[in-house]
């Protein structure tokens, strides 16, 4: 069975303090649930190593936001996998349709970017998902199909069966329309068809793929109902302690449901 996984974006929210001061509540609203789910929050990298810190020992693992392939040197302003491992970092989200559309970036980066996560043993959580234009083309399949294989390129089976893969339609994110349960699972199950197809069996079973877009605590339940949804991908609701510490409950309920 897959671990699930409740994942928070902070995104560019909160200073030094404000963030370590929501590691704590977030602790203190989830940590129990630490032993049944795999518990992540994604501050900026400013707060990343402040937050490992306050979380040390909670179970509570700490994610960055994004990161850049190269190996240490002379590329200004980036942050590359072993410094975010460093600092305490043990994922990383990549091709955020945020940084996709306001920093343009590409399929071919996402790759680049899982790869190199991936060679310093950090779990790299792929962001994809369709436009609102492109889900009333009904491209909705071809478009996630392609960004899925694009990200895979070249990536081994046995690292790809560590990944995570967040489903997250664009016109979903921060827009407080979610897809429905059904509609997620159509695309979450096309997600783990396509990597099947790429490596086998045994690879889709364990890729763990997550919902993202608006997710709430009122809307988890249903969404964790579905077969391929192996948990969330958080952005405006991770913010706030008590409701992540309640859309945690709600994924990890579904393990202790099935256990
Ligand atoms: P949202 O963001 O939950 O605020 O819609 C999700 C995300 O961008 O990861």
């Amino acid at each position: 069975m897959r671990r699930r996984i409740a994942a928070g974006n902070w995104k560019m929210n909160m200073g030094l303090e404000a963030s370590a001061e929501l590691a704590r509540k977030v602790k203190d609203f989830t940590g129990s649930n630490a032993r049944s789910v795999d518990i992540v929050v994604c501050p900026t990298f400013l707060s990343l190593a402040d937050v490992a810190e306050e979380l040390e020992g909670s179970g509570i693992a700490v994610g960055a936001q994004d990161c850049y392939h190269g190996s240490q040197g002379a590329f200004t302003g980036e942050v590359n996998p072993e410094l975010i491992k460093d600092a305490g970092g043990a994922y990383c989200i990549v091709g955020h349709s945020e940084r996709r559309t306001l920093m343009q970036e590409a399929d071919k980066e996402v790759n680049l970017k899982a790869k190199a996560l991936i060679g310093a043993g950090i779990v790299p959580i792929i962001c994809v998902g369709e436009t609102l234009a492109e889900r009333q083309a009904l491209d909705t399949m071809n478009v996630v199909r392609g960004q899925v294989m694009r990200a895979y390129a070249g990536i081994a089976p046995e690292d790809a069966a560590g990944t995570v893969i967040a489903y997250e339609p664009v016109w979903a994110i921060g827009t407080g329309l979610n897809a429905t349960a059904d509609d997620a699972e159509a695309v979450c199950k096309a997600i783990r068809d396509v990597i099947r197809y790429i490596y086998d069996g045994p690879t889709a079973d364990s890729v763990r793929i997550l919902y993202g877009g608006s997710v709430k605590a009122d809307n988890i339940s249903g969404l964790m109902s579905e077969k391929d949804i192996d948990g969330a991908l958080v952005g405006g609701a991770s913010l706030k302690a008590a409701e992540f510490g309640k859309i945690v409950q709600a994924i990890a309920g579904k393990c202790s449901d099935e256990a």
